[in-house]
């Protein structure tokens, strides 16, 4: 068990009125990548055993044939599960980033760099000299994150990094050996799981987490009934007020699932869904608890390519539509590369790498960790 955390404090915070930003134009949101709206596939796929349908293979043949354009997006994923996870045709467009559409990502005078756009705001996560101990493994050492208030940030790391423990830091599954975490702000030190839930960190987790003898609707509205406003007199004996905000909670519950094309799967038993499916419904319900934060962990393992690329179109859908910042932890490089603003590589717990998708794909030091985890075996 780790010991009580011996958090930092007094030190100055990013926020309102530092000096040395300027007035700064209108940011400039990303082009919103229209959602697919087919139906589901079904659920032929598992996280160690990735679909790749012949479309998806002859994509990977010749894209492998031509020398790919993005080499160490490929070597990266190659070195995951020894195999590439190919992009479909048909979807590949759609989400895409073109360089000049890159954000522009400005450095802070304390070695993070957040997207123009959140200059101004203060960062939604400021995590300062982080770290955890398991016995005599530092499984998370030194770590120090800044992330926007509206930026997709992107955690990377080969298989036992510390990713996840990362994620369990930050929602406080553990409590930091050391190290201070301040979420909009505020110190989250001595907060409970549910308190930074409140506070505004919600997460999906590396193996799915659903309630699964519940139906669709249900799980999501498990997240909403964090805002309950109606009392507990009102729900016992059902008056007026409670079925006014049960109304509202059906009509919110549609609305979240709407995002991902899923609001007619409402009634559907949680699992029994296809697995891409619950994936998916892992994101509203974490969306329901409206956090400023939303930390997904792996959202596109055992996706088929097209899942993956609706993914990264709703990704931005949700960053852009309301307003909050998202942190993944995705071993599909391309993906990373794609929709990530900044990214923090981890290995063996400490941050070898920090920047735009540009510079951590030319990264030694990155290649290096992810050469020698896996990638020479593939
Ligand atoms: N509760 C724990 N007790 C002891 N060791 C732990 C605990 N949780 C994590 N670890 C260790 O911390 C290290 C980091 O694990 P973590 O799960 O964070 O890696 P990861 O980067 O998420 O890896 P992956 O990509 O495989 O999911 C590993 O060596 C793991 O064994
Ligand atoms: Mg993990």
């Amino acid at each position: 068990m780790a010991d009580e955390p011996k958090n930092t404090h007094g030190e100055k915070t990013f926020g309102e009125s530092d000096d040395f930003r300027e007035r700064m134009p209108e940011p400039a949101v990303s082009p919103e990548a229209p959602v697919a709206d087919a139906d589901l596939p079904a659920a032929d796929t598992t996280p160690d055993e990735p679909a790749m349908d012949e479309a998806a293979l002859e994509v990977e043949r010749k894209t492998e044939a031509a020398g790919s354009p993005n080499g160490v997006a490929a070597l990266f994923n190659r070195s995951r599960r020894g195999t590439y996870r190919a992009q479909s045709k048909a979807g590949a467009s759609k989400s895409r980033v073109r360089a000049s559409e890159r954000t522009r990502m400005v450095p802070l005078p304390s070695d993070g760099i957040v997207p123009e756009r959140d200059l101004y705001a203060t960062p939604v996560l400021e995590c300062r000299h982080l770290g955890i101990d398991f016995g005599g493994l530092h499984a998370v050492e030194d770590f120090n994150l800044i992330v926007g208030k509206t930026e997709i940030a992107g955690l990377i790391g080969p298989n036992g990094a510390g990713k996840t423990t990362v994620f369990n830091l930050l929602t406080k599954v553990y409590q930091p050996t050391r190290g201070t975490i301040l979420l909009d702000g505020v110190d989250t030190h001595g907060m409970t799981t549910a308190k930074v839930a409140q506070a505004g960190i919600a997460r999906t987790f590396q193996n799915i987490r659903l309630f699964a003898n519940l139906t669709v609707e249900e799980n999501v509205s498990i997240g909403l009934h964090n805002q309950v406003k109606c009392g507990m007199w009102s729900s016992i004996f059902r008056l007026p007020k409670y079925w006014v905000s049960e109304h509202e909670f059906h009509k919110q519950a549609l609305e979240l699932l709407d995002i991902f094309s899923m609001a007619d799967m409402a009634e559907i038993t949680a699992g029994n869904l296809p697995y891409g499916a619950q994936r998916r419904l892992e994101i509203i319900r974490a969306l329901a608890t409206h956090p400023k934060l939303l930390l997904l962990d792996e959202p596109a393992a055992g996706m088929n390519p097209v899942e993956t690329e609706d993914l990264m179109a709703n990704i931005r859908k949700i960053r852009d539509e309301f307003q909050i910042a998202i942190v993944l932890i995705e071993h599909d490089m391309d993906l990373v590369m794609n929709i990530c603003e900044g990214i923090a590589v981890l290995n063996y717990g400490k941050i070898i790498a920090k920047g735009t998708p540009e510079e951590i794909q030319g990264n030694e030091q990155v290649i290096e960790a992810y050469l020698g985890s896996g990638a020479k075996g593939a």
